[in-house]
Parts: structure tokens; C-alpha cells; sequence
């Protein structure tokens, strides 16, 4: 996701800085920048120029302090909020006074993420889709800490690299996940209860809907285990059972079948 939301900022201009912890995932994301381009440049879709303009945005870093003149930095780590939370009093350190700090949680609460730092009125989030380079939304989360100038300037970043901002409350899974999920979980119980198979309840959704992927493709495109996060947050947030994680999707994701990032998820790659 960080890759995809730097190869976006730096097609609409910016440049942004990838931050990993390791060499092998910086170079992994760059790969996948790559790839993508050259099969736009194939296709005729990007000529040569742009892809290097694009390229020439993007620079990588395993240094956290590096981010240290950045406007806005957007972090994209794991789903967890210890984790997040260090990370973020680590920001608050390293950045400059006037940054703004995001989060692209699917479902965490922002507010958790702005508390910890002593700049929760600069703290929301902007939260992308998979593949962040094609889907066309964000959503920008207010938290109620964070001020109205906050907001202004991610609504300003978000319509400058192109994409369609909506503004949201800090409630979990904010509008696409709250609603997306329920969905995608009931599709698991239907299958489990034996009602079709994997294979027709996807094309019944493609076709029938006219969604461009049926649920399991897309559980698969999430990621098992971000998906199973997503839905343990909503359950507790709401205590709604439709909410609560089917069975199977644990199983897969206890056996490591995460989806198409492990090669197998529902479907095999
Ligand atoms: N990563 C990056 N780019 C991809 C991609 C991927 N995994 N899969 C496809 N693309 C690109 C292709 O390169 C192609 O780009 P160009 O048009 O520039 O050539 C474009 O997407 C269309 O691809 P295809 O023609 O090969 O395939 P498609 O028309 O079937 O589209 C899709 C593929 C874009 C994934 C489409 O099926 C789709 O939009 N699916 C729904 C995805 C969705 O609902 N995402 C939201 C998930 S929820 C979420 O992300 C929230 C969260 O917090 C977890």
C-alpha cells in the first residue's frame, strides 16, 4: 500500500520519501513501482518522460529522521495500535512542527494515534484503497482533535494527486469498511453454510451487481488477515455478530494463506 499511495503523490507532483525498516522491503516497493509503470509505458498509457518525471519523485530510506522535512507524512504499517502509537510518538519527534501526521488505517480509531503525540490537532486520516493507484477514493478522517486546518490541507493533498476525498468521523471503518465488510463476512457464512460455491457466489456478485470482483477475489486482494483485523475492530467497536470474524477466514489465516500476497488465500495464485 505505502508504494502505491508514494507512486500516487508523485504522479500528482510530490515528492515523497518511502520510509521501511529494511533495504529488501524498500527495494521490494520499488519493484512494484516499476513494474507497474513499465507495463503503462507498454501499453502506450504513459510515454517515457512521464514515468521518469514520476520515478525521479521517489526516493527511499530506512531512516526514520529522513522524514524530517516532510509536509505530510502518511504511515502505512501494520494493523495494530501499539504499534502505530510508537511509531507515531517517534514522528512527533522527528518531524517539523508545522507536519502534518496520517494514518491509513482501515479501522483504527485516529484519535488513539493523535493522543500520543503533542500535535493531536495535526494528527487524521487518509485512507486509501486497494490498489491505491487505481481506486479513485479517499477517505480523510477527522478525529476530534484535529483542527479545521488539518483537514483543509489533506483535503488540498488529496484533490492534488487526483483522487475523489470524502470526509468521515473517526468511527471504525470509517464509510467504505463499515459497510464492505458486513458483506464480504456474510459471503464466508454462505459458503460454509452451502448455499453456492466460491466460484458462483463471486460471478453472481460480478454479475449481478455489477461489482468488478466478487467477495472472495476481493478478500483475497485485501489480504486474509487485514481483513480479519478489520472485522475483530468492528466487532468490538459495535458488538454486532455480523461483524463477528467467520471461523474460516481464522483458519486461513492461522495456515498462512493471506491471499494473493502469499500466493493462496480463498483461491489459489
Ligand atoms: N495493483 C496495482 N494495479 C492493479 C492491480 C493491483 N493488484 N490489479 C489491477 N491493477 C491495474 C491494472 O494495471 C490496470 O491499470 P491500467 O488501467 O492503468 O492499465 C487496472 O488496474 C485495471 O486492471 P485490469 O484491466 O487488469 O483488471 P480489472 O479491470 O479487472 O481491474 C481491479 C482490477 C482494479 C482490482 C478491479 O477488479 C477492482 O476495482 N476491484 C475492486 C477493488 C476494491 O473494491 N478495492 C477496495 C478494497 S477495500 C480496501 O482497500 C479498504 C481497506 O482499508 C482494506
Amino acid at each position: 500500500m505505502a508504494a502505491g499511495i508514494a507512486e500516487v503523490a508523485a504522479r500528482g507532483g510530490i515528492r515523497a520519501i518511502i520510509r521501511a525498516r529494511s533495504e529488501a522491503s524498500l527495494a521490494s516497493a520499488l519493484k512494484q513501482i516499476n513494474g507497474g509503470l513499465s507495463r503503462q509505458v507498454e501499453k502506450g498509457k504513459l510515454d517515457v518522460a512521464e514515468r521518469d518525471r514520476i520515478l525521479a519523485n521517489i526516493s527511499t530510506t530506512t531512516d526514520l529522521r529522513k522524514l524530517s522535512d516532510c509536509d505530510i507524512i502518511i504511515e502505512s504499517v501494520v494493523e495494530d495500535l501499539t504499534t502505530k502509537q510508537e511509531l507515531f510518538r517517534e514522528l512527533d519527534v522527528i518531524a517539523k512542527p508545522s507536519a502534518i501526521l496520517a494514518t491509513n488505517t482501515s479501522t483504527l480509531s485516529v484519535v488513539e494515534m493523535a493522543k500520543v503525540t503533542k500535535r493531536p490537532d495535526q494528527v487524521c486520516g487518509i485512507h486509501f484503497f486497494n490498489p491505491a493507484t487505481v481506486l479513485p477514493l479517499v477517505e480523510i478522517v477527522r478525529p476530534i482533535t484535529a483542527s479545521d486546518d488539518t483537514i483543509s490541507l489533506a483535503t488540498e493533498f488529496v484533490r492534488a494527486i487526483g483522487k475523489d476525498g470524502v470526509q468521515v468521523l473517526d468511527r471504525a471503518g470509517f464509510i467504505v469498511n463499515a459497510l464492505l465488510f458486513p458483506y464480504l463476512n456474510n459471503a464466508i457464512r454462505m459458503l460454509d453454510a452451502g448455499t453456492a460455491s466460491m466460484e458462483d457466489i463471486d460471478t453472481a456478485m460480478k454479475g449481478g451487481c455489477n461489482f468488478p470482483m466478487g467477495p472472495f477475489a476481493l478478500l483475497d486482494l485485501v489480504g486474509l488477515d487485514t481483513s480479519l483485523s478489520i472485522l475483530e475492530t468492528l466487532h468490538a467497536s459495535f458488538g454486532d455478530d455480523n461483524f463477528a470474524p467467520h471461523p474460516r477466514l481464522r483458519e486461513l489465516v492461522a495456515h498462512g494463506r493471506l491471499g494473493r500476497k502469499t500466493k493462496a488465500g480463498f483461491y489459489v495464485y
